[in-house]
């Protein structure tokens, strides 16, 4: 009688197994709910959004240097830029007035609330839009943005809503994946009327934001933020940059060619993002990071 009584044993086992899942899984979505469903009541700080051509076109830029179009497609019209069934369907917004387009009478404080505070009109967390990037733009920075964005022509494209599968769920809800930006967000911060485009260490510190996704706050590199994602590099000048002239920088972040014979993926390492980036702000980057 030994063979059914160790059945039975296995059977208590398993289903015990199975519970426990349950239970931790139960947990995780209970915790992933209330950081979704937080309600945030924030104060956005009016200004006035510019019409004229100079104001569009640098915005026009923005939205290159801030890879918007790798989330939100050349045309605005949003686009899936993640489908995994563990990790989840992500697919940024359509930005325009198109059918699927922003939410009908969005307004320029709509606009500064998703930009600065990462909220949507629901003063809800959006999912995954990287506004802690966008937070401390200076005014005339992000009213320039919010002018391109609101100039372009509309787009008809309805995407699908935004799943998370019990992954990407579990990696948010341990702060592996930045999927709350409101979280990330100093919501009281006081942002600058303007930033002057020099090759000072400041202006460089101030472009600097858009690296620290990836690169982390410090610029130490490490572990990829994007689930599976291949090893961030050390930027600071006790990495390669240290050694580098602002010349073989910028050949770096226009080319992906490094001076070691290395060749980055743009996968890995946006540089076409880079790319777009003037000489004048590639030479505050790197000021700035050797600096570090
Ligand atoms: C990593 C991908 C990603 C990048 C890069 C990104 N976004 Fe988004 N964005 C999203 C996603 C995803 C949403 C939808 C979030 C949601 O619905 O919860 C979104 C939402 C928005 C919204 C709110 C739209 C609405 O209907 O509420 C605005 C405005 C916006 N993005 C503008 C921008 C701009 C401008 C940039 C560049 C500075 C940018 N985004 C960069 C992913 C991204
Ligand atoms: C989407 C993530 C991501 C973003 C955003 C990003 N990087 Fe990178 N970067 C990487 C990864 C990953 C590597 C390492 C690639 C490899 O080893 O093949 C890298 C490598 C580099 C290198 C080469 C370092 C070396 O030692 O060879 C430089 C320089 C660099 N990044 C600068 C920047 C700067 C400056 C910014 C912001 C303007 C930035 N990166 C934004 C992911 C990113």
């Amino acid at each position: 009688m030994m063979f059914p009584k160790i059945l039975k044993w296995t059977g208590i086992v398993l289903l015990s197994l199975t519970v426990l899942l349950l239970i931790i899984f139960g947990i995780f979505f209970y915790v992933y709910g209330t950081h979704v469903n937080k309600q945030y009541a924030v104060e956005v700080r009016p200004i006035t959004i510019p019409h004229d051509a100079a104001s569009i076109a640098a915005g026009a830029h923005l939205y290159a240097i801030k890879g918007c179009g790798d989330c939100h497609g050349a045309d605005l019209g949003g686009k899936i830029f993640l489908n995994d069934p563990a990790i989840g369907l992500l697919a940024g917004a359509n930005l325009t007035s198109g059918q699927g387009g922003r939410p009908a009478g969005y307004t320029d404080q709509d606009w500064l609330k998703a930009m600065r505070h990462g909220l949507g009109t629901n003063n809800k967390t959006l999912k995954l839009m990287p506004s802690y990037e966008t937070a401390k733009l200076s005014d005339k920075d992000v009213a320039a943005l919010i002018a391109f964005c609101k100039a372009q022509p509309a787009v008809n494209r309805t995407l699908p809503p935004i799943k998370t599968g019990p992954v990407g769920k579990v990696l948010a809800v341990l702060g592996k994946l930045p999927l709350f930006p409101a979280e990330m967000i100093d919501h009281s911060y006081q942002q600058p009327g303007a930033m002057p485009v020099a090759v000072t260490r400041e202006y460089g510190e101030y472009l600097s934001v858009s690296c620290t996704g990836c690169h982390n706050p410090k610029f130490t590199g490490g572990d990829s933020p994007i689930p599976g994602g291949k090893k961030v590099a050390d930027i600071t000048s006790k990495g390669n940059v240290g050694k580098w002239t602002a010349q073989e920088f910028m050949t770096v972040l226009r080319t992906g060619n490094t001076p070691e014979g290395l060749k980055l993926k743009n996968e890995d390492m946006p540089w076409s993002m880079t790319a777009q980036y003037s000489d004048e702000e590639l030479q505050a980057l790197f000021l700035y990071l050797k600096s570090l």
